[in-house]
């Protein structure tokens, strides 16, 4: 971790610190010496999970309250150098059946997050997770921050509208925003109670169960899958560089991996389970990208970042945690 030290004694507040990413973020944290209040309004049928924040739970502040809530959020902005926003509403499937709540989580809590931040710390960084969705269906791979932006479902839509309003406040109140679009990303602390979305740790559920994983389609879409140790450290990184503000990135390995094969090395890593392909459901086909794979030339330029879990790895480390910790994931 090249950031070592940067963020000791650095008061941070990470919005949606219970899910997955978030959980996986303030343990990183406070083994940096940070001092970490999480924000979080444990949203049914996403991430948000206590027992992922056990190891830390003396050691962190946690706020149930929500994004949307302007008088949460004016008090817990005040004082932070660094906010990562990372409460979403983040199941694609979701997104379609209940688009307000998408747009009411993913845009106006965004807003009431800028805002508090306009009226009560204007020195504070903010880090964005947004996603690779916002670019929709590839017209050229791997894709780059220029590609255009054409996102498919609403879920896409939101991300690609609060990255916006964050750059508009960079821009015009100078409150430093940087923004990701993030790739799919697995491992340890992601939930596991459906398959609506984080589709990697249900194929590896479906494999520690000895179950049939249902691969869409032929299975020969492509997909960039990032180990969740890599975003922690790129999210630290970008956090850390100031010539990150005010920019855009993709963030991903780079590396394209098909569904089948996917299933596949899951198989053999787990020594349990088998593909099974069966057809798209029609809520999946109608919000699915097509291949997509990520080109990280930028920050890796800009934050000295690069993704060192391979595959193999972040799998075997994966299955581990879940072999382990099961009943606490379904
Ligand atoms: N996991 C991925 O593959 C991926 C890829 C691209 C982008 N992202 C983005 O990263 C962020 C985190 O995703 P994750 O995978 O950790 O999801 P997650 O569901 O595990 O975590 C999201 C957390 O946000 C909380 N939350 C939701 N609405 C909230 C609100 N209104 N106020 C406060 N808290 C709220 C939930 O309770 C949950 O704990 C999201 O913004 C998501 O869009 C994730």
């Amino acid at each position: 971790m090249k950031t070592k030290g940067m963020f000791k004694d650095k008061e941070v507040l990470v919005t949606g610190g219970i899910g997955f990413i978030g959980s996986n973020l303030c343990i990183e944290l406070v083994k940096n010496g940070a001092h970490v209040t999480i924000v979080d309004n444990m949203l049914p049928r996403q991430g948000g999970n206590l027992f992922n924040i056990k190891d830390i739970e003396d050691k962190v502040r946690v706020n149930f309250s929500d994004v949307r809530n302007g008088l949460s959020m004016n008090h817990l902005v005040k004082g932070k150098h660094y906010i990562f926003h990372l409460a979403g509403q983040v199941n694609h499937v979701d997104s379609m059946r209940n688009p307000i709540q998408d747009l009411e989580i993913n845009c106006r809590g965004t807003l009431v997050l800028l805002e508090a931040l306009r009226h009560n710390n204007r020195d504070a960084r903010v880090v964005f997770a947004g996603t690779r969705g916002e670019y929709g269906s590839s017209v050229k791979l791997p894709v780059d921050e220029d590609h255009p932006t054409n996102p498919k479902g609403i879920y896409a839509v939101t991300n690609l509208t609060a990255e916006k309003m964050v750059l508009v406040y960079d821009d015009i109140f100078g409150i430093k925003g940087a923004c990701l679009r993030i790739t799919n990303t697995y491992g340890p602390r992601h939930q596991m109670a459906h398959d609506e979305y984080g589709v990697f740790n249900w194929f590896i559920r479906k494999a520690i169960d000895n179950e049939a994983i249902p691969v869409f389609g032929d299975g020969r879409i492509l997909r960039d899958f990032i180990y969740v140790d890599d975003i922690v450290d790129c999210m630290l990184m970008t956090a850390a560089s100031d010539n990150a503000y005010g920019e855009v990135f993709n963030v991903g390995t780079g590396i394209p991996v098909s569904f089948v094969e996917l299933a596949k090395k899951i198989v053999e890593i787990a020594g349990s389970g088998h593909a099974q392909f069966t057809e798209f459901t029609q809520e999946r086909k109608e919000v699915e990208p097509g291949d997509y794979y990520t080109n990280i030339t930028k920050i890796k330029q800009t934050t000295g970042w690069k993704p060192l879990v391979s595959l193999d790895e972040g799998i075997k480390k994966t299955i581990e945690y879940y072999r382990k910790y099961k009943k606490e994931y379904w």
